[in-house]
C-alpha cells in the first residue's frame, strides 16, 4: 500500500506499508550483505533511522547456512531487523557473473518463504549497448516472468521491474504492461552502467519515459542509485526509492561520499564534516586508524550524508522549492547538468503534473530553469488562452513589480488609446493583465540577465506579436487616445481566461459585471456577475477561487468533462456537506486536470456538489485506492455559508 501525503510536481511524499511495516518515502534502502555487516541491520534503524533496507535473496539461498536461517528463523529474525526487508532476485549478479542457475519460480518462492516484505521478479537486466530487437525480446521475457511472479507472491509485496534500457519506446511499454498485472513497486532496472558512465541525460530519457507508462500510483524504486548527488534530481523526476550498496563499498576502498561527489582519503586535504560519525575527528586522526575501524566510520560517514540529503529533499518538497534544490545540486557535476538540460525537453509531460501554483516564489538560479514546466505553462497558456484588447501593442522593460504599479501612467495612456501594454519580463513578454499571478508576479531573477533569457526574450515577443496577430507600436508615438476602459475589468477576464479558459470565462462572465475590490490595497477580490458572485481574487498567487454560483455556470454552458470529477452517489452525500473527494470514489475526472487547480464534484447525474482544489491529475484519481483526490470547499455544496 502506497499513500500519497504530499506532492509537487512528480515528486512526492509518501507512505510505503509492506507487510505491516511502514517507511516514509523518498527513502533510500541501504544495501545489507548478510556476510558482511560493517554497520548492522539494528543499527541502521536505531541510530539513522532507515525504516527500510534491501538485501539479496540469492546471495542468502546460495549459502546453506543463511538458507537453513532465513528458512528457519525468518529474514527479519535472521537479520534481527523490524523494518521493512526488500529482496532483491539474483538478476544484478546474472548482469554481473552470467548465468544464475536459478528460476524465476524458485526465487520468487523463496523470497515469499522466507518472508520477504517486498520480493523482486527474476527480470532481464537491459543493458546500455543492445540492439532495440535484443532489448524488446528481453522486455518481453521480463514482462512473462513478471506475470508468473504475481501468481506466486502470496502475502508478500512484488516488485515489477521496468526495463527496456535507453529505448523510450520499450520502456514506456514495459511500464503500461505492468498496469494491468499484480504487482506493488515499480523499480527502474538497467540503469546502473548509465549512472557509473555518468550518463545523466540517458538516465533522464529511461526515467521520464518509465514514468509516463507506469500506473502513477505505485511507489518508483531507481534500483542501484544510492550517491546523495543524485538524489533530490531522481526525486524531482517522480522516484520514491533508492538503494545503496556504495556506502559500505566505498567505506572499504577508503572513499567518503559527500553532496558535491566521492573523493579518496588519500587526496583529501581536510576533513571538514560535521557528521555525527567524523565531529571531532581530524583527517590525520582518521587515516591513523586501523583498516576495520576506518572502514565503520567511512561508511557511517556515507550514510550521514545520505540521511542528510533526504531531510533536506522532504523539507523543500513540503515548501514546494524541489526544483531549486535539484537546480542546486545538478551544479555538482557536468554530467548531471547535462541531466538537468536534458529534463527540459520534457516540460509537456511535466507540464501535466505541475501545480497551478506553490507558495513560495520561484527562483532562477540560471538558463536551465528556463526549462521548468511553470515557464512551459505560462507561455502556452499566453498562446492559447490570451485574446488581447486591442490590435497593437507597446512593450516596455521590466523595471520592478507589480508592473502595474510602476507603469500606472504608461499603461493607462496606452490603453486610452486601444494598445495592449506588455511588460518583456524574464519570463518572456507579460500582458499588464496577467502581472500579478503566478509566476509572474512570484518569481525572482537575476537583476544581471544571461544570454539565454535575453535571446529568449526576443524570441519569444517575436512570438507573442505574431501568434496575437499583434502590431508593435512604439510608446513616443502613440496617439492620445478617449477609450473609457476599465483596466481592472480587463484583468478580472484575462485571468479567468488564463486560469479555466475561454469557453468557462465567457459563462462566467456572462451578465453585467461587478468588482468588488480591497478597501486597503485596492485589489479586486470578488467578481460578481449578473448579480451573481462567480469568483475570489487570490491575493498570493493572483489566481481565482471558484464559487459554487461559477461552478453552476460552468456546467450548464460548457459541455463535456471540463473542470468535473464526477463521484459516486454515495460520495456526493458527504462531499456535499464539505467532506473531501477521496480516491476510491472517484467515477471520472477531465483529464486536463493539473494540481491544484479548481474543479467542480459532479454527482453521476451530472449535478453540482462542490467546488474544491484538486489535489491529483486524473490518471492518479483513478488509480490511488486512497488518499484525498479533491480538496473540498466547505460552505461550497448545497448549503451556502
Ligand atoms: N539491481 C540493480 N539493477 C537491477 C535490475 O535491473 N534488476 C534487478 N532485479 N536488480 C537490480
Ligand atoms: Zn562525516
Amino acid at each position: 500500500m502506497f499513500e500519497l501525503i504530499r506532492r509537487d510536481g512528480l515528486a512526492r511524499i509518501g507512505k510505503l506499508t509492506a507487510g505491516g511495516r511502514t517507511v516514509e518515502t523518498p527513502a533510500l534502502l541501504p544495501v545489507i550483505n548478510p556476510k558482511i555487516l560493517t554497520v548492522t541491520p539494528k543499527e541502521l534503524k536505531e541510530e539513522f533511522g532507515f525504516d527500510a533496507l534491501i538485501t539479496n535473496s540469492y546471495i542468502i539461498r546460495n549459502s546453506p547456512e543463511l538458507r537453513e536461517r532465513a528458512l528457519s528463523e525468518g529474514l527479519h529474525g535472521m537479520l534481527g531487523y523490524d523494518g521493512v526487508v526488500m529482496t532483491d532476485s539474483g538478476t544484478f549478479q546474472s548482469y554481473m557473473y552470467g548465468e544464475v542457475g536459478v528460476t524465476n519460480e524458485e526465487m520468487v518462492t523463496f523470497q515469499r518463504d522466507i518472508g520477504s516484505d517486498i520480493g523482486t521478479v527474476l527480470d532481464v537486466f537491459t543493458e546500455p549497448h543492445w540492439t532495440e530487437e535484443r532489448t524488446a525480446k528481453a522486455v518481453e521475457e521480463t514482462l512473462g516472468r513478471t506475470a508468473v511472479a504475481a501468481d506466486l507472491k502470496g502475502d508478500m509485496m512484488l516488485n515489477g521491474v521496468v526495463q527496456g534500457s535507453v529505448f523510450p519506446g520499450l520502456r514506456e511499454n514495459c511500464a503500461r504492461a505492468m498496469r494491468g498485472m499484480d504487482v506493488d513497486v515499480h523499480p527502474i532496472g538497467g540503469v546502473v552502467p548509465l549512472m557509473e558512465q555518468y550518463r545523466y541525460a540517458e538516465l533522464v530519457g529511461v526515467i521520464i519515459a518509465s514514468k509516463k507508462g507506469m500506473d502513477p500510483s505505485r511507489p518508483v524504486h531507481l534500483f542501484g542509485a544510492g550517491h546523495p548527488m543524485l538524489l533530490a534530481f531522481a526525486t524531482l523526476m517522480g522516484c520514491d526509492l533508492f538503494d545503496s550498496a556504495s556506502y559500505a563499498k566505498f567505506a572499504r576502498d577508503d572513499r567518503f561520499m559527500f553532496i558535491d561527489g566521492t573523493f579518496r582519503m588519500a587526496d583529501m586535504k581536510s576533513l571538514d564534516c560535521m557528521c555525527p560519525a567524523c565531529s571531532g575527528k581530524t583527517l590525520e586522526g582518521v587515516r591513523a586508524m586501523g583498516k576495520r575501524e576506518r572502514e565503520r566510520l567511512i561508511a557511517r560517514h556515507n550514510l550521514y550524508q545520505i540521511k542528510a540529503e533526504l531531510a533536506l529533499i522532504k523539507r523543500y518538497i513540503l515548501e514546494g522549492r524541489l526544483w531549486e534544490l535539484a537546480e542546486m545540486r545538478c551544479r555538482a557535476h557536468p554530467a548531471l547538468l547535462s541531466g538537468l538540460r536534458e529534463l527540459g525537453k520534457h516540460s509537456e509531460f511535466l507540464e501535466r503534473t505541475e501545480p497551478l501554483s506553490r507558495g513560495l516564489a520561484m527562483f532562477y538560479t540560471g538558463p536551465e530553469t528556463r526549462g521548468r514546466p511553470a515557464f512551459h505553462r505560462f507561455r502556452k497558456r499566453l498562446a492559447t488562452r490570451y485574446v488581447p484588447s486591442g490590435k497593437s501593442a507597446v512593450f516596455f522593460d521590466d523595471v520592478g513589480k507589480p508592473h502595474g504599479r510602476i507603469y500606472a501612467e504608461e499603461f493607462e495612456k496606452c490603453r486610452r488609446a486601444g494598445a495592449v501594454p506588455v511588460v518583456v519580463s524574464d519570463l518572456g513578454p507579460v500582458p499588464a493583465e496577467l502581472d500579478e499571478i503566478y509566476p509572474v508576479a512570484q518569481s525572482v531573477f537575476p537583476e544581471i540577465q544571461d544570454m539565454e533569457t535575453r535571446s529568449d526574450n526576443i524570441e519569444s515577443t517575436l512570438r507573442f506579436v505574431d501568434g496575437h496577430g499583434l502590431k508593435m507600436l512604439e510608446y513616443e508615438d502613440l496617439p492620445i487616445g478617449d477609450l473609457d476602459v476599465d483596466a481592472d475589468a480587463m484583468k478580472a477576464v484575462a485571468v479567468s481566461r488564463y486560469q479555466f479558459g475561454i469557453e468557462a470565462t465567457d459563462a462566467l462572465f456572462d451578465g453585467d459585471l461587478e468588482l468588488v475590490k480591497s478597501r486597503k490595497t485596492g485589489k479586486i477580490r470578488n467578481v460578481v456577475c449578473g448579480g451573481e458572485h462567480v469568483l475570489s481574487m487570490r491575493a498570493g498567487d493572483g489566481l481565482y477561487t471558484l464559487r459554487p454560483e461559477g461552478a453552476r455556470r460552468i456546467l450548464e454552458k460548457v459541455p463535456g468533462e471540463s473542470m468535473r470529477v464526477m463521484v459516486t452517489a454515495d460520495a456526493a452525500k458527504y462531499v456535499m456537506d464539505g467532506r473531501n473527494v477521496f480516491c476510491g470514489f472517484v467515477l471520472s475526472a477531465d483529464p486536463e486536470i493539473r494540481p491544484m487547480e479548481e474543479v467542480i464534484v459532479i454527482d453521476p447525474d451530472g449535478k453540482f456538489v462542490a467546488t474544491g482544489r484538486a489535489q491529483l491529475t486524473a490518471d492518479e484519481m483513478a488509480c490511488f485506492k486512497r488518499g484525498v483526490a479533491v480538496r473540498v470547499r466547505k460552505g461550497s455544496g448545497g448549503d451556502e455559508e
